[in-house]
């Protein structure tokens, strides 16, 4: 199976979005919510290197900031000759926010691997405890 094409299309419209003067390393991701909202992110670079933001992490902090819950499926697309591996703290955020989806992982040319967030990150960081709600 390959990249659903308009959830390939909005991360690769995203890509062209980029804020990347430093790295000149544009990324793009796309997230599908069960309800079939599309939310797309870019990474945003700044001259103070720490505080760049990943593609994957704006799409995914963009859906919440929208109200948009139960993502589905992610598409993540950088021009590499694979495919675009994602960031540890991007897999983190990826397994808090969107554990269940289906992540592509893509390059530019279309070539894609789909993957869990539990094949990203195999041992998560978690503060869950029995005996604590949760708020979402
Ligand atoms: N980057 C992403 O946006 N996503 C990834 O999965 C890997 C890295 C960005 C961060 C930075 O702006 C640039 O790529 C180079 O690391």
């Amino acid at each position: 199976m390959s990249v659903p094409q308009d959830l390939f299309e909005a991360a690769l419209e995203a890509r062209r979005r980029a804020y990347a003067p430093y790295s000149h390393f544009q990324v793009g991701a796309a997230v599908r919510d069960r309800g079939g909202a599309i939310t797309i992110g870019c990474n945003v670079e700044n001259a103070s290197y720490g505080l760049c933001c990943c593609a994957e992490r704006v799409a995914l902090f963009d859906m919440v900031a929208a109200a948009r819950k139960e993502p589905v499926e992610i598409c993540v697309v950088a021009d590499v000759p694979d495919v675009v591996s994602p960031c540890g703290a991007c897999r983190q955020v990826i397994y808090e926010l969107a554990k269940d989806a289906l992540v592509w992982l893509c390059n530019t040319g279309g070539a894609s691997r789909q993957v869990t967030a539990a094949d990203l990150l195999p041992f998560p960081f978690s503060l869950e405890r029995p005996d604590q709600p949760k708020d979402r």
